[in-house]
């Protein structure tokens, strides 16, 4: 699709269904040259610079091989180590990058920040995670879904836990695609108010819903999803988070609220005996690991469709 040629992605409320769809599309179909051991590089040549200011297992690895795979390579940029952590302005560092490579990854904390990457940079710019969002996570989280469900319209997704990126993303990726969303979290800890306003925005028909009950949200869910309580910033407010999200765990006892063919997602890591427990997340219903490895086939799609 021409139209996704030269974009960023900063976050999925960016893309409209159409384009969510076509890369959904494009996922599954590299997925499946991948085990059929078909070689498929696209991008020969190209070199995507990974810029990261956060830790990261998968977001690294997968953006790492995936580009290899499709015939280019991968830079990996800590944060520490460039001059951006010694206070080189983000729009000389988006202008010289934009010199050497052919597309910038980077990971975060400010979205603020990765807009001014992308303001300044002539080359396509994928959010690998800020505060705010986690576009890359959704994309291969709605391929999961599709794969395991067959479709994403009308199914219901519960996000159980903090109001953070992830539901942020969720919120925006599930309105988009036609799926309800509810998520639960305390109410200190609920979503920002204009990203909720902001998916609210694109539901065509769905509904997105914020409340404190989990059983409310988890009611007839075909997806059961949860995330850290707390975040990559946010270690010094363990105990306390802890405390306030007690009610909230995926366990058995919740998901029995939910369709019994429900299946439970994680964008990992994940703490066992926190806001998940063991007996859910290596369950049978649980599908954490084709999530995770989704992450490759999505964004190599994502890359494709950008930089090439
Ligand atoms: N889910 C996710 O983004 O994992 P990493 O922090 O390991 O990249
Ligand atoms: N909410 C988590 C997601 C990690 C992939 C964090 O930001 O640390």
């Amino acid at each position: 699709q021409e139209q996704l040629k030269g974009r960023d992605l900063l976050t999925l409320a960016d893309y409209s269904k159409a384009e969510i769809a076509y890369l959904l599309e494009l996922a599954d179909q590299i997925k499946q040259k991948r085990k059929n051991g078909e070689v498929y590089q696209p991008l020969k040549g190209k070199t995507l610079g990974m810029i990261f200011e956060k830790s990261s297992t998968r977001t690294r690895v997968s953006f790492e091989a995936g580009i290899y795979q499709l015939g280019g390579t991968g830079l990996f940029l800590s944060a520490n180590d460039i001059q951006i952590g010694r206070g080189e302005p983000i729009s000389d560092t988006a202008k010289v990058l934009s010199g050497y490579l052919d597309g910038i990854m980077i990971r975060t904390f400010s979205q603020k920040d990765v807009e001014d990457l992308a303001e300044n940079a002539s080359i396509p710019v994928i959010n690998g995670l800020t505060d705010n969002y986690h576009p890359c996570q959704v994309l291969a989280d709605l391929q999961t879904i599709k794969e395991e469900k067959g479709k994403l319209d009308g199914l219901k997704l519960a996000y159980i836990g903090d109001g953070n990126n992830m539901a942020h993303s969720l919120m925006i990726g599930c309105a988009k695609m036609g799926l309800d969303v509810a998520i639960a979290a305390p109410k200190d800890y609920q979503p920002k108010t204009e990203i909720i306003e902001l998916a609210k925005s694109f539901a065509d028909g769905s509904e997105v819903v914020v409340t404190e009950d989990a059983v409310e949200a988890v009611k007839d869910a075909d997806v059961i999803y949860s995330d850290v309580w707390a975040s990559m910033g946010q270690e010094a407010e363990q105990i306390e988070r802890e405390k306030a999200f007690a009610e909230y765990q995926v366990n058995s006892a919740l998901f029995a609220h939910a369709q019994s063919d429900a299946i439970f997602m994680h964008c990992l890591p994940a703490h066992r005996g926190e806001e998940v427990t063991a007996e859910i997340i290596d369950g049978p219903q649980s599908v954490v690991f084709q999530e995770a490895e989704n992450r490759l086939h999505a964004q190599k799609a994502l890359m494709v469709a950008l930089m090439s």
